[in-house]
């Protein structure tokens, strides 16, 4: 029984809908939470979160469990200290399980490698945010009543340095979904995925859109003029969607009137804030499978 989770590639699909499925439970309140009240778990972020820690907070506090937060900034790290050191010291104080977020896109798999507690990738550089993914795929599965199969999500922004889009362009099609990539040429990724540089055109055969935050602190250089000449092309408003019904996503933080208009979000098609909700329900999930294998 899987004890780390560090990509989408870890869970095969029907572990994922057997977590799907205990998340909508507890959601619906079908199914009591596992109760963890002797099990501890730290975060050690060391990029900034608001959503994903938060998240995991209120899901471990749900099942009772021990939660702190690690200060990444006040730690030894900075007096020199190796991360790996760190991580096997927090290790042997006896925590069940560590989450953690890094900037480096090897993170995840080299921190997993060597603990033997389980642990959790909530954040690796560029390259994957599986947690993020599955609450995005239970939000999908949940609004299209399981029936993902043959439905576009366009993929809309910074994609290229997007962790969020690299999860779900491995999970979603996996579970039927069709990606349809949406970004200036210096926003793309190389990819076998279709793309387009007209939000217009893929907004006409996309069934639902997620738009993402242009990672200016990924850039190491600007490649376009300014966010407001980004925004004029790519930004989701409510005259580009029209009277279309699909639902649109994003992972958060956005960058109001440049990923998303205001008006957008209050829109009723907005599943953003069911996307945080969901993942609630999602890591409790996760960490109850985890901690219980
Ligand atoms: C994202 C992240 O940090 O990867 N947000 C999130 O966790 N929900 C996306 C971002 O920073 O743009």
């Amino acid at each position: 029984m899987l004890t780390q989770f560090t990509h989408t590639k870890d869970l095969n699909n029907s572990e994922i809908l057997v977590l799907l499925r205990r998340a909508n439970a507890l959601l619906r309140q079908e199914a009591r939470p596992a109760n963890l009240a002797h099990k501890n778990i730290i975060a050690l972020f060391f990029e900034n979160s608001t959503r994903t820690i938060a998240s995991f907070q209120v899901a471990a506090s749900r099942l009772q469990a021990h939660f702190s937060v690690f200060n990444v900034q006040k730690s030894s790290t900075s007096k020199g200290e190796s991360l790996l050191d760190t991580l096997h010291n927090i290790e042997a104080m006896g925590v069940d399980l560590i989450i953690t977020r890094h900037h480096h896109s090897s993170s995840a798999p080299y921190f997993a490698k060597h603990l033997k507690c389980a642990f959790i990738n909530a954040g690796s550089g560029t390259l994957s945010h599986p947690t993020q993914a599955l609450l995005d795929l239970l939000t999908l599965y949940n609004h299209f009543e399981g029936d993902l199969e043959g439905k576009t999500i366009a993929i809309v922004g910074d994609i290229k340095n997007s962790r969020v889009a690299n999860s779900n362009m491995e999970l979603l099609p996996r579970f039927g979904m069709k990606i349809l990539l949406v970004a200036p040429p210096h926003f793309l990724p190389p990819t076998s995925h279709p793309s387009t540089h007209s939000l217009a055109e893929a907004l006409e055969s996309a069934d639902v859109v997620m738009g993402l935050r242009t990672q200016t602190e990924r850039h190491s250089l600007q490649t376009y003029g300014s966010l407001k000449d980004y925004a004029k092309d790519f930004c989701l408003t409510r005259a580009r969607l029209q009277d279309r019904p699909i639902p649109i996503l994003h992972p958060g933080p956005v960058h109001r009137n440049v990923d998303i208009q205001d008006a957008l979000l209050d829109d009723p098609r907005s599943l953003v804030l069911q996307q945080v909700k969901l993942g609630v329900f999602l890591r409790m999930a996760l960490m109850e499978s985890l901690l219980t294998a």
